[in-house]
């Protein structure tokens, strides 16, 4: 097939274009100091949290050298740990879950966001930076106190 210059151009502009757009959405949405860098799901009896040796006790502990894991519990109408307090410049997976209906986790002013769903644990794995205080958000609506559900991420020296 014979492809004109013309449309050689165009396509190229195209791709740029394209390339211009991924390069936005991959960089320009990261915050300061906090970073997503992967998200994945898994499933959970969201009626037996108090049985699951996760969820249990939500808590931050240590899982590797500059790693931590954070076990999360979203409710109506907060979060536990509340603060969620980690080191500085570490990696953190955080395991999201709900006890009772769907709400979200995000990380004010950064890209770190997730839907939270009863039966399923929300994975997300952030890079923090400096020490400093976050807050947490409830991005879906969950019932009559949505609108004050937050929490609080402490990143520590
Ligand atoms: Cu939880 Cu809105």
């Amino acid at each position: 097939m014979h492809i004109h210059a013309y449309e050689k151009i165009w396509l190229a502009f195209a791709i740029v274009l394209i390339l211009l757009l991924l390069g936005s959405v991959t960089y320009g949405a990261v915050g300061p100091g906090v970073a997503m860098v992967a998200d994945s799901e898994g499933q959970i009896d969201a009626t037996a949290l108090d049985e699951d040796e996760r969820f249990a006790e939500p808590r931050v502990e240590q899982v590797g050298e500059n790693h931590y894991a954070a076990y999360v519990v979203a409710y109506q109408f907060g979060f536990e740990p509340d603060p969620i307090v980690v080191p500085a410049n570490s990696r953190v997976t955080l395991h999201v879950t709900s006890r009772d209906v769907i709400h979200g986790f995000e990380v004010v002013g950064t890209n770190a966001n997730t839907m939270v769903v009863p039966g399923e644990v929300s994975e997300i794995t952030v890079e923090v930076g400096e020490p400093q205080e976050y807050g947490l958000l409830c991005n879906e609506y969950c019932g009559a106190g949505h609108h004050a559900m937050e929490g609080k991420l402490h990143v520590v020296p």
